[in-house]
């Protein structure tokens, strides 16, 4: 068998430059990649991105830019998709960025949309998912959800860059994020410098 597939799931939270980033890398490595934006998701596409957006026919190479040829995408009501089963054999799911609202439905399992059907399936057959949420401050419900989450097995990957590696630009910064989505899914990359390959300057 070959490698097996990812999940990719968007959401309406800010710093949708994090997904944009981790399927340009999945593209490029031809990995195959199911991929699933939520409604929300493409309100933060037209309000964080130069590139146009039409949500009834999303173009990914456009987004991701790379040959998209490797990516499928769903729809977020293709409740019936076969990412929606757990028969469905994946190396992981990741929803990045992750918003408070996908991030609570998923861990009270009150999903409802193929992305949230996704994850619960994910966990009830324990394989792993990860999950980038994006606000600040975080509110004790929140908090509440990313513990029960983390108590189903799921891993927070908050999208929080580590400053250690002196990151240069934005980019620097979200590939610090993305390198460790990467690292969870056990997935080869080249983003940023791991901690002892960083030269420390003056
Ligand atoms: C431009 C923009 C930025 C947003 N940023 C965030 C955010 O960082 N975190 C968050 O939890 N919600 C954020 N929201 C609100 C969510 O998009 C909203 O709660 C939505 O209903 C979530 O739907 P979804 O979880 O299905 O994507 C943002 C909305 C917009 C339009």
């Amino acid at each position: 068998m070959g490698e097996r597939p990812v999940v990719v799931a968007v959401t309406g939270a800010s710093g949708i430059q994090y997904a944009q980033r981790l399927l340009s890398v999945l593209a490029l490595g031809g990995l195959e990649a199911h991929v699933v934006f939520s409604q929300a998701a493409f309100e933060v596409w037209r309000a964080e991105l130069d590139i146009p957006c039409r949500p009834e026919k999303p173009d990914l190479a456009a987004f991701c830019g790379a040959p998209a040829r490797s990516l499928k995408l769903y729809r977020n009501d293709m409740i019936g998709a076969k990412i929606a089963s757990g028969s469905f054999r994946h190396r992981g799911m990741a929803i990045v960025p992750c918003t408070m609202a996908t991030l609570g439905r998923v861990a009270n399992g009150s999903g409802e949309g193929l992305i949230e059907r996704a994850a619960e399936v994910t966990l009830k057959e324990r394989r792993k998912l990860i999950v980038v949420p994006r606000e600040t401050p975080l509110s004790l419900v929140a908090l509440r959800n990313m513990t029960a989450l983390t108590e189903a097995g799921g891993v927070i990957v908050d999208a929080n860059p580590g400053f250690y590696g002196r990151p240069q630009t934005v980019q620097d910064m979200i590939d610090f994020v993305v390198a460790r989505v990467l690292d969870l899914l056990e997935i080869e990359h080249s983003l940023g410098r791991r901690w002892g390959e960083v030269q420390p300057r003056n």
